[in-house]
């Protein structure tokens, strides 16, 4: 445990065990040869997919996108906006977009339509985390790792303020350093 988290919500081990279930899966599911890419949504999902991809048994390419929102904060709330795009050209490949986690859905929904524009075969979703009872945006997820609470997380690769991404777990952050970080509005 961490003196800045108050409660841990998904244990290491407990996330090490289900990416190893989804590593099979992902790599059954993408058997047939034609070599899927793997995009990782940065900066939140740089843990899930190292680990991930160590489970994946089949030939596989990883790329990288980054987006932002305008807002900083505990909500996600804000226009999405795309910081950087693939290196790699997905028309008519098989993509797996990697997310940490799925929210209102704003941040997916824009991935998926922009994704979608480019005519890959196929595309799918993989997040870490859901937290369903905040969606806003309908959205299909394919692969999830766990279904979390109405709750702001952190670890695992998922930050307040930029900082705590390497927490090896994911759990609540104590009011006082939510306080501490984002002043005290952000508590209320
Ligand atoms: P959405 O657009 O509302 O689905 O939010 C998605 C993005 O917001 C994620 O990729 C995260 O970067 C961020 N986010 C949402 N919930 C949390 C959280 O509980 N902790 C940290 N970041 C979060
Ligand atoms: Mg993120």
């Amino acid at each position: 445990m961490h003196d800045d988290v108050a409660r841990i919500l998904v244990d290491g081990d407990a996330i090490q065990r289900r990416i190893a279930e989804l590593g099979a899966v992902i790599s059954s599911d993408y058997s047939g040869g034609s070599r899927p890419i793997l995009v990782c949504v940065l900066k939140g999902a740089y843990m899930f997919l190292s680990d991930l991809a160590r489970h994946i048994t089949i030939p596989h390419e990883v790329d990288f996108m980054a987006t932002s929102t305008y807002q900083g904060g505990l909500d996600s709330r804000g226009v999405v906006r795309l910081v950087l795009d693939l290196k790699a050209n997905i028309v008519g490949r098989h993509v797996l977009l990697v997310e940490d986690i799925v929210d209102r859905g704003g941040t997916i929904n824009y991935l998926l339509r922009l994704l979608g524009e480019r005519q890959p075969a196929s595309l799918r979703t993989c997040t870490l985390l859901d937290k369903p009872s905040r969606r806003e945006y309908p959205v299909q997820l394919e692969y999830i790792g766990f279904e979390i609470p109405d709750e702001f997380v952190i670890g695992y690769g998922l930050d307040i303020d930029e900082t705590y991404r390497n927490l090896p777990f994911v759990g609540v952050p104590t009011p006082e350093l939510v306080e501490r970080l984002l002043g005290p509005i952000a508590t209320e």
